[in-house]
């Protein structure tokens, strides 16, 4: 039986858009639902406590827009808040688990590189799974918390000697490890893909959680029978907790292409606190 509802998708801020991006490549008749969390990004430097009651109220604020499905695409949220999906009423993804499947399928010397938020290697979620699938690989994890403001200020190529230094100095542990796949275990980090090769080398396969995770969606919902049927055209409705100045230019760097401020909807994402009943 199909399922017309959206596929409701949240981040810390805008960064999940490169999830979404993805997303929409590999289920185009989709409509989704985004919840950006501008007012309260950046999550990566927060606590666990405050990084779980904010996805609460994420999931909740999904919630209300009757999804069928909600996709944490935050790499933050998915390793420090995962804990919340068992409360959901809907089927729910995050991005750590699909990304360490595929970087498990895809290395071949067992010595795979995690590049993250301070929060997520803190938490570690990456390489206990890893090891979970792979008992004997190496894992090296390393936290690159200047990477997020670098892609929000839009310098990102690979000739700019500012990102290249800061990508070799955050990387060498990852270089010197010599590892064959490296999980870019950030929203963000996707746009630095042509430094970071240039640093690592084109050997190393570079996986994109966006990428992981929007394959293992459709081969969920397609294996429920739960994609929407409806011909008409899909929409995506963008709904953030505060409209920032640069809004526009970061959605452009980060989806490929701008969002007008006349597109996004204001949520006051403090009034979803507790459960929402979604029967
Ligand atoms: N979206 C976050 C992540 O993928 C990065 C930005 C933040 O720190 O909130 O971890």
């Amino acid at each position: 039986m199909a399922d017309n509802r959206p596929i409701g998708v949240f981040d810390s801020g805008l960064g999940g858009l490169t999830v979404l991006k993805e997303l929409e490549k590999v289920l185009p008749n989709e409509n989704i639902v985004y919840f950006g969390d501008t007012g309260r990004v950046p999550y990566g430097n927060r606590s666990n406590d405050t990084i779980i009651h904010y996805a609460r109220q994420d999931e909740n604020f999904l919630l209300s827009k009757n999804v069928k499905y909600i996709v944490a695409a935050c790499g933050t949220v998915s390793s420090v808040a995962a804990c919340t999906a068992k409360d959901l009423p809907v089927r729910f993804s995050g991005v750590v688990e699909n990304s360490v499947k595929d970087a498990v399928d895809s290395t071949k010397n067992k010595r795979i590189g995690v590049i993250a938020t301070s929060a997520t290697i803190k938490n570690g979620s990456h390489k206990r799974l890893i090891k979970n699938y792979l008992p004997d690989a190496q894992v090296v994890d390393v936290s690159c918390p200047l990477f997020v403001p670098l892609v929000e200020e839009g310098w990102v190529s690979a000739d700019d000697s500012v990102v290249l230094d800061t990508v070799k100095r955050y990387l060498k542990p990852i270089v010197d490890a010599k590892v064959d796949t490296l999980i870019l275990g950030c929203t963000h980090y996707p746009v630095l893909e042509k430094a970071i090769k240039t640093v690592v080398g084109n050997d190393v396969c570079l996986i994109n959680m966006g990428c992981s995770t929007a394959n293992a969606v459709k081969k969920e919902l397609e294996g429920l029978d739960m994609l929407r049927q409806e011909r008409s055209k899909p929409t995506c409705e963008f709904y953030v907790s505060d409209v920032t100045e640069g809004f526009s230019k970061v959605a452009q760097i980060l989806l490929g292409q701008g969002i007008e401020n006349d597109k996004v909807n204001l949520v006051d994402i403090s009034k979803y606190e507790g459960s929402i009943n979604h029967n």
